[in-house]
């Protein structure tokens, strides 16, 4: 069984369908780690549900995004872990951790990549006018949103609701991401 870590920001579903599908069998790992860059968050809530160690710290309480990262990849390595899952971690991955665990981080994306990088891909997505949307699983690399392409779906929808685009797109993520994961473990 692997080891692995999921960052999150925010709400923390995906953390939350992985950590399921670990405590399933579903998956062939544990989450060893949770990381939050967000004091507060939701996703703090659901890892204390799991039993899950939590890493939750505040960017600018540290002196440079090299300190946080070092610290993180310490714990990482302490941890074992093999696999490291963005899931709606908001910031951008320096140089410590992609030197540390190069090619052996994913993220998931809300949006037919390389269509509408960055944090607000649906709402661009639904202001543009698109009929097709999709999530998009990816190896991260330095460019935002710019890794390899490991698995895409797309999905029709034709309306103007960013809300119902989340809604529809995140059931989708959930069960990508999970398939992804175990693919690459
Ligand atoms: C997800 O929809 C994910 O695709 C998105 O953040 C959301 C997090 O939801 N990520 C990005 O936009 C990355 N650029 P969750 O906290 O409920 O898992």
């Amino acid at each position: 069984m692997k080891n692995i870590a999921v960052f999150a920001s925010g709400s923390g579903t995906n953390f939350e369908a992985i950590a399921q599908a670990c405590a399933d069998g579903r998956l062939d790992a544990r989450v060893a780690l949770m990381v939050c860059d967000k004091p507060g968050a939701p996703v703090i809530a659901r890892a204390e549900r799991f039993g899950i160690e939590s890493f939750v710290f505040s960017p600018k309480e540290w002196p440079s995004k090299a300190a946080f990262e070092s610290e993180i990849v310490r714990l990482l390595r302490e941890r074992n872990v093999e696999l490291v899952c963005l899931a709606g971690y908001m910031r951008i991955v320096g140089e410590v951790l992609l030197e540390a665990y190069r090619d052996r981080i994913l993220n998931i994306h809300p949006s037919l990549l390389p269509a509408f990088k960055g944090a607000h891909a649906v709402e661009q997505a639904v202001a543009y006018g698109v009929k097709v949307y999709g999530i998009t699983v990816h190896w991260v690399n330095a460019d935002l949103d710019g890794g390899r392409i490991i698995a895409q779906k797309a999905f029709e929808y034709d309306g103007s609701d960013p809300e119902e685009v989340h809604r529809i797109g995140q059931k989708i993520e959930h069960q990508i991401y999970i398939d992804t994961i175990e693919r690459v473990l």
